[in-house]
């Protein structure tokens, strides 16, 4: 394994490249904009733009190269052609660390078809650009050479090799390999930049340019690291040609989760991100990694689970990092589908300003379930309907018609049990102690051991809760709830839906 001994140099893309992508590439005040919150972002090199594109590429370069601060080194394209490098050149003279960027195809395909050229001349071609980009540029700025679709040149790899000795000896600083068009393994990729960077004198920055065409650009950027490409070429939101380039924020977090120092300002990924979506008009895919909105959602039971016993933690049990890392404010989010349990529920009706307990949540969760199997994702307030309807209110064998005063401390106590009515006078020490006694008188068992009354925020106005504390027939104890702006219907919509549960309970 090579040996590493530089930071990661992060060099950005997303003007040059990203930009070329666009259906409306960016003007220079837009760029302008970008390239700010680049430098915020603590970039270390920047691709100001393709000179010889357009002129207000061109002018954008020049802007930016002026604007620039001294420590940020500010590149701008060019093919290995004399007016381009003499445009790119041209456009970043302000800058305190110019660098050229050239480059040109060396995959035998390419050659053969695109350049219709043969390898000899690409190479002639690219050693002359390069010397004459050093000539320009002086002593002001740095090139860099880029052998365009790197990634297919497995075959001729020993000819590439070859051509960069002599491109060094013509002036090259920094090699820049690119999978131009992903076609290549991440392993095969890694091990052609590990035998370029063993070809080359140490002093020479190995880069890597990967595009995302199969979805492995970040995996192929960080492992080149790890095999000595220093420069990282990454864009913003992975915004770049087609299935993009290489994203920023999922290289610069998965080298710090590999415990390297990462010189970017990490917290401020989430926010840049929202904001060059804005700015580049290509929405935020739903799944993308860490920033997409569904990155922090959790949907099976399981991982509800994990997700909320791990919540607070800084290593969450499904997530890759804790979403404060990024700048990300909101947390995990739960929603409840068929495949989600009574943490879900416990969770979004906590939230909703309920009180729920754990017992109350799994009773209710096959009653979700069974909704969600028909509809998909339940809302907040289908979920807070179901508590409602089967907490607040339990259906079952036990209804509650009326309760009255009777002479002296007698209560009379109208119900009926499985449309049977009752109609039963006992003395009590209050409404909820009555009621008890004319149940039990009525012959039925159940075993009431506590209760409390809290006023509740439900809505606008504020409503009495009644928790009764019941032991089950199973020596368990049961919670039941009943709500009413009147504390008395309170207290017997408590007592009706505790029966209820725990009759329920035996017919189970
Ligand atoms: O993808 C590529 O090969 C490029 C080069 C210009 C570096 O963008
Ligand atoms: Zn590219």
């Amino acid at each position: 394994m090579s040996e590493i001994i530089k930071r990661p140099f992060f060099y950005d893309i997303t003007l040059r490249d990203g930009n070329q992508s666009l259906k409306k590439p960016w003007n220079t005040q837009e760029k302008e904009i970008i390239f700010k919150h680049l430098t915020e972002l603590g970039v270390q090199g920047i691709e100001v733009g393709f000179a010889a594109a357009s002129e207000m590429d061109f002018e954008a370069c020049e802007r930016l190269s002026q604007i620039a601060p001294d420590n940020i080194v500010i590149s701008a394209l060019a093919r290995c052609v004399k007016n381009d490098i003499l445009k790119a050149a041209e456009s970043i003279q302000s800058a305190q660390k110019q660098r050229i960027h050239t480059f040109i195809a060396m995959s035998p395909f390419n050659m053969e078809y695109v350049l219709n050229k043969s390898p000899m001349e690409v190479r002639k071609q690219a050693i002359e650009a390069v010397q004459f980009a050093k000539e320009t540029l002086g002593n002001k700025g740095e090139v860099q050479f880029s052998v365009e679709h790197f990634g297919d040149c497995i075959e001729n790899i020993d000819f590439v090799i070859d051509a960069l000795k002599e491109i060094v000896q013509a002036g090259a600083t920094v090699i820049n390999l690119p999978n131009t068009v992903e076609r290549t393994r991440p392993s095969i990729f890694v091990s052609l930049v590990e035998k370029v960077y063993n070809a080359l004198p140490k002093d020479i920055t190995i880069s890597v340019h990967n595009h995302n065409d199969l979805g492995m650009a970040t995996a192929t950027t960080v492992e080149s690291y790890f095999k000595g490409a220093v420069q990282l070429e990454c864009a913003l939101n992975g915004l770049g040609e087609r299935a993009g380039n290489t994203n920023m924020y999922e290289v610069a977090v998965a080298l710090h989760n590999a415990g390297v120092d990462v010189p970017l300002n990490l917290s401020k990924i989430y926010e840049l991100a929202l904001i060059i979506s804005d700015m580049s008009n290509v929405k935020i895919y739903e799944k993308a990694p860490l920033i997409g909105p569904e990155a922090l959602a959790h949907r099976s039971g399981i991982h509800q689970d994990g997700a909320i016993k791990t919540k607070d933690m800084e290593k969450g049990a499904y997530r890759p990092i804790h979403p404060s890392l990024i700048g990300r404010k909101d947390d995990e989010k739960l929603g409840f589908t068929s495949q989600s349990g009574k943490t879900a529920i416990y969770e979004i009706i906590s939230e909703a300003g309920y009180p729920i307990t754990l017992g109350e949540a799994q009773r209710i969760a096959p009653i979700a379930k069974e909704a969600a199997e028909k509809i998909g994702e339940l809302s907040t307030r289908h979920i807070i309907d179901i508590y409602y309807n089967n907490v607040l209110t339990v259906k079952g064998a036990f209804k509650f018609i009326n309760m009255e005063k009777g002479d002296g401390d007698n209560i009379r106590l109208e119900f009926k049990y499985k449309e049977t009515p009752y109609d039963i006078i006992v003395a009590g020490n209050g409404p909820i102690d009555a009621c008890i006694k004319a149940i039990h008188k009525a012959g039925f068992d159940c075993e009431f051991l506590n209760y409390e009354q809290k006023a509740l925020n439900m809505g606008s106005d504020a409503i009495g809760m009644t928790i009764m504390y019941f032991k089950a027939p199973n020596g368990t104890t049961i919670i039941s709830r009943g709500c009413d702006e009147n504390t008395f219907m309170a207290n017997m919509k408590a007592i009706f839906n505790g029966l209820n549960i725990i009759e329920n309970m035996k017919n189970y």
